[in-house]
């Protein structure tokens, strides 16, 4: 049987300049050693913004830690006249493992939609940083389509086009549940995993399927992670505010404990 490894993310969002990224990292570091954490069983990822990324990659390969960090965007072009983006071959260049894609914060804020989040989805792939893909309803959508119809499209549009076998996760952010304290019940959260992993088994074959991890995002803390965690199509978090505060987000990697 294959199994994926869990995966808890921290989204810092504009969050922690470079300095203080750099001790929170160190404080994370070491707060997941003394619990002799093992980064096998519970993979951890942390997404500062892109002026961070330099110094979290010079701590995490001195000190070798087993901490992986990714982006929180990516351009869908590969380099010239686009002030302010930042490529691809940047972040891999920084060794990031992962990039965040449409995040709602960006499909709402700054216009992103299902087909630059597509575009977006492949130029990580075609740099070997692995997207994680967001998608997630709004309240008004819940009502009007219920729970999976929205997220659903929104996928489908995501992996058009994609070849099976591109490392890939993808997170299921309910818009009404970010920030808000009122996170989504992990029945509710199971419902639309499983939806959305229908929908990669559709479009990239059941082996795809069993492979990606689905995340759910949206007002996760240390107290519900392990509700969450023990649905069969739900693989982690994609924690935002919960990931700023070094014990609380240790304690989240530590669901089992
Ligand atoms: O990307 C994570 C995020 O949108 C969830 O935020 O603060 O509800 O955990 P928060």
């Amino acid at each position: 049987v294959l199994t994926r490894t869990p995966l808890i993310a921290g989204n810092w969002k504009m969050n922690l300049d470079h300095l203080q990224a750099i001790a929170f990292v160190q404080k994370l570091a070491w707060s997941l050693d003394d619990a002799k954490h093992d980064f096998d069983a519970v993979e951890v990822a942390v997404f500062p913004p892109f002026t961070d990324l330099r110094s979290v990659q010079t701590l995490v390969s001195a000190d070798k830690l087993s901490l992986a960090y990714g982006g929180q965007d990516i351009s869908q072009h590969e380099s010239g006249a686009y002030t302010g983006e930042i490529s691809g071959a940047f972040l891999a260049q920084l060794d990031t493992k992962y990039v965040i894609i449409g995040h709602s914060e960006r499909r709402t804020l700054h216009g992103e939609t299902d087909e630059i989040v597509a575009a977006k989805t492949k130029a990580a792939i075609g740099h070997g940083i692995v997207p994680i893909v967001c998608v997630g309803e709004t309240s008004d959508d819940l009502e009007k389509f219920g729970p999976s119809a929205v997220p659903v499209a929104q996928l489908k549009v995501a992996l058009e086009g994609l070849k099976p076998g591109a490392d890939m996760v993808v997170a299921y952010e309910p818009v009404w549940a970010i920030g808000s304290g009122q996170a989504a019940t992990p029945e509710q959260a199971q419902t639309v995993c499983a939806a959305l992993r229908a929908v990669v088994s559709e479009a990239l074959g059941a082996d795809a399927a069993a492979a990606t991890r689905i995340l759910y995002g949206g007002s996760v803390k240390s107290g519900n992670i392990a509700g969450f965690m023990r649905e069969p199509d739900v693989d982690g978090a994609l924690v935002g505010g919960a990931s700023l505060d070094v014990a609380e987000f240790a304690a989240i990697v530590r669901y089992q404990k």
